[in-house]
């Protein structure tokens, strides 16, 4: 089959790590003189190996943590420990060990799931690193973090739990597609996440290219678009991270979230018996890993995409007119731009303080910091619609203030409800 299957199955394709580093050389070779490639060549595989280190050791930091709060427990009072239920002080108690035995089965379906998906990249899982002796570093506590934030965005995408959030803001998206691009138009979908929504653009039948810059994300959107074969057939623990807090009960905190609750094969129709033919009708389907700008802003993408279509993520440039900039120059003339989302700014950063005398001394102070947070250029929508405009785009549609939850916990105390901005937005035609 053409393109379409052979860029989401596996045994065509060279695995995710080669493809991002191979984007990221693309990267180097046009910004950096040779040493520097090397350099940020021999960075880049370290961070690969950091990514992968924190999903082989997502249990262990999970037990960890858990035998922490036990530690804290025991640690009380005896006249507090007393009233506590004896579920938290009672090792010896059923209503102890049932907890126990569900925490574990917890860190272990966790575990279980990223191995599947760690193996599935060619990459030694946490038994075989164990079995093999490997030498190896502890992660970071971001790294670890993110692990947890995969998880939640596997409930996102791809569980029957996140359809409420992906009607929400994939919905919108879809509807304009259908509304105002062509069918067979190359639709491009930058911070594409685990991919559902490029998956969902590609089933209406248009050759979708999803573009994603974090490991974490690419690994694992990997795995479910070339390996899930089966509707719910992992479960995941996606809420324990942060125990007790804003939780009603235990089993709360430690419920399963099925995955995927549809098969990436079956939504893109691949399974059918003509499947395996070359079939030049087939839309393509692809991921390009590596940073949005880097990738698109090169010349050879210019005016090659009829729409970019994009879910909270417009906000994640730490300066969004170079974003809409690089979409200008990417779209066709009479090409699309269609994002819903808020304006979070995920940059965003430390405000300077009076006692700043100059740039370089705030920059001195944040020096450990990434670059894009003391240069983050948080705009309201007006300005940003200035921009639009200004770049050479026609607003033809736009409503503000529709809710949004983002990797929400529906039995959760705290969750942030985002009010969107949805606008499409089409590149002038100008007479050449
Ligand atoms: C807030 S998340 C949204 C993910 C997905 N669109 C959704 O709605 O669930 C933003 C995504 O954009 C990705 N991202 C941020 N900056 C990027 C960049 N410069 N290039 C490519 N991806 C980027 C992040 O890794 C993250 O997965």
């Amino acid at each position: 089959m053409k393109g379409k299957r052979d860029e989401v199955c596996n045994e065509h394709h060279p695995s995710l790590i080669e493809q991002a580093s191979r984007a990221q050389e693309k990267n180097h070779d046009h910004n950096n003189d040779e040493n520097d490639s090397d350099g940020d060549r021999r960075q880049e595989q370290k961070h690969i190996q950091e990514v992968c280190e924190s999903f082989r050791q997502h249990a262990t930091f999970a037990r960890c943590a858990r035998n922490g709060h036990n530690m804290r427990v025991k640690r009380l009072p005896k006249s507090m420990l007393s009233v506590l239920p004896k579920a938290l002080t009672d090792p010896e108690s059923d209503e102890y060990k049932l907890r126990e035995s569900i925490a574990k089965n917890a860190e272990i379906r966790n575990q279980f799931f990223f191995d599947c998906m760690l193996n599935s990249s060619g990459v030694e899982n946490s038994q075989e690193f164990q079995q093999e002796g490997f030498q190896f570093e502890w992660s970071s506590d971001e790294n670890i973090s993110k692990t947890f934030s995969v998880l939640k965005s596997l409930v996102r995408e791809w569980s029957a739990e996140g359809k409420i959030e992906r009607c929400q803001c994939n919905g919108p998206l879809l509807d304009a597609i259908k509304k105002y691009v062509a069918k067979g138009s190359r639709i491009c979908v930058p911070g594409a996440g685990l991919g559902r929504l490029a998956t969902e653009i590609c089933a209406l039948g248009y050759s979708v290219q999803g573009n994603e810059f974090s490991f974490h994300m690419l690994l694992c959107s990997s795995f479910v678009l070339n390996s899930c074969i089966k509707e719910k057939q992992f479960e995941i623990y996606p809420y324990f991270q942060s125990v007790g807090r804003n939780s009603n009960k235990f089993f709360d905190i430690y419920r399963k979230v099925l995955i995927p609750d549809v098969v990436p094969h079956v939504l893109l129709n691949l399974d059918n018996e003509h499947s395996d033919e070359e079939d030049e009708s087939m839309p393509d389907f692809s991921m390009a890993a590596g940073d949005f700008v880097s990738i698109y802003s090169d010349e050879s993408q210019h005016r090659k995409w009829g729409c970019v279509s994009c879910a909270f993520f417009l906000d994640a440039a730490p300066c969004i007119a170079e974003y809409l900039q690089t979409i200008h120059d990417m779209l066709e003339d009479g090409g699309y731009l269609m994002s819903n989302g808020p304006l979070h700014y995920h940059w965003s950063g430390p405000d300077v303080r009076p006692d700043d005398k100059s740039w370089e001394d705030f920059e001195t102070k944040h020096h450990h910091l990434d670059k894009r947070y003391l240069a983050s250029i948080d705009l309201c929508w007006e300005d940003v619609r200035s921009i639009l405009i200004n770049i050479g785009f026609d607003l033809i549609e736009e409503r503000i203030g529709d809710t949004a939850f983002y990797t929400h916990n529906d039995l959760g105390f705290c969750n942030t409800v985002y009010k969107c901005i949805f606008f499409v937005a089409k590149k002038k035609i100008y007479d050449s």
